[in-house]
């Protein structure tokens, strides 16, 4: 099979490292990629926004399946525009990853479904949570303990000029969970934790993860089983009864707080730096795993994972989360 992976980080890196790993690859390809995916795939220099230059690019090398990495992609319809044209994408539709692309929207659909969530909250006090409404790369919450922290995050989000509301601010330990999908099962993968904050010991601005580890031990058997029948299985009931026909991933953020796990937001794609933890410890063809939830055939495969642990730890450069320079080169890898 001919694969096309999208998108241009750490997460589609660690996409790439286990496409080639599959006997069913016959040839890799990235758009645009990075140097560590340009030693495992052709890279090709066209952005991972620029729909008009996938679509043909698809159809010139003749891929058998597109995987898509980041969001905006997906939110801006790419998916749709491949299975338009006969190409087999991972990934869901515009319409499925609204979810992502609008917290008002995905609020709605938990309400509709009865998925745990936090409560909006009409009149913004602290302690709550303050969340723009569309795709801010993890940047557009502010967890508000305080007046002033809530002075704040009112301020920035206006700020930002899109809408936004105010939530209920939920306790407990924070996991990832990731579920592939093909409309009609979701499969989910062990989760893992992923730290937000950019300081040691948790402190600072959110970010958009700065390491993961996996397996966790917060989320065992039994809360794994609340979590598919009280979220996974209830949202996808939900998306039928909205018309969605949901394949790809499903990843809700979830709090485990003392009345059970809730949802503080879901995407509709890989985590970035989960990813790098997950696909170390697959033992699937992951070629194979994708295409079971381009055909809907999940349910006839098992998943199978090794039992050793793996972290992934993020270097940025300084500055971010805020403004950083960019291009220094990395070395020291070896
Ligand atoms: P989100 O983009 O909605 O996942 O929010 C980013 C981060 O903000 C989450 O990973 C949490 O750490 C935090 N957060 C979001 N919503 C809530 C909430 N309702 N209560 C507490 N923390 C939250
Ligand atoms: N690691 C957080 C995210 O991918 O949104």
């Amino acid at each position: 099979m001919k694969v096309l992976v999208v998108g241009s980080g750490g997460r589609e890196h660690a996409l790439a490292w286990a496409l080639a790993r599959s006997p069913r690859l016959s040839e890799l390809h990235a758009a645009p990629g990075n140097p560590g995916i340009a030693t495992l795939a052709s890279c090709h220099p066209v952005h991972s926004d620029d729909q008009a230059s996938l679509v043909p690019l698809a159809g010139e090398l003749g891929i058998d399946l597109v995987v898509v990495g980041p969001e905006a992609p997906l939110v801006a319809g790419l998916a749709d525009e491949l299975r338009h044209r006969g190409v087999a994408v991972f990934g869901p539709g515009a319409s499925a990853a609204r979810i992502e692309g609008s917290k008002a929207f995905s609020k709605e659909v938990m309400d509709a479904a009865g998925v745990p969530t936090a409560r909006s909250l009409a009149v913004a006090r602290p302690p709550c949570v303050v969340k723009a409404d569309g795709l801010a790369a993890g940047k557009g919450v502010w967890v508000c303990h305080t007046q002033a922290e809530l002075d704040m995050g009112l301020r920035a989000a206006e700020a930002l000029g899109q809408p936004f509301h105010v939530e209920e601010l939920l306790e407990g330990e924070e996991v990832s969970l990731f579920a592939i999908c093909d409309g009609t099962t979701a499969v989910a993968l062990p989760a893992a934790q992923d730290y937000k904050r950019i300081g040691d010991g948790d402190q600072g601005p959110n970010t958009g993860g700065m390491g993961t580890y996996s397996p966790t031990p917060f989320l065992n058997e039994t809360a794994l089983a609340e979590v598919r029948k009280k979220i996974l299985e209830p949202w996808l009931r939900g998306c039928a009864a909205e018309g969605i026909d949901y394949r790809g991933i499903l990843y809700p953020g979830l709090m485990l707080t003392q009345d059970g796990p809730k949802v503080m937001e879901f995407n509709a794609r890989f985590g970035d730096p989960e990813t790098q933890v997950y696909l170390t410890r697959l033992e699937n063809d992951l070629v194979e795993l994708l295409d079971a939830s381009v055909d809907g055939t999940l349910g006839r495969l098992e998943l199978k994972w090794s039992a050793t642990a793996s972290v992934c730890v993020v270097m940025a450069s300084a500055g971010y989360p805020g403004s950083y320079a960019k291009g220094k080169p990395i070395t020291g890898l070896d």
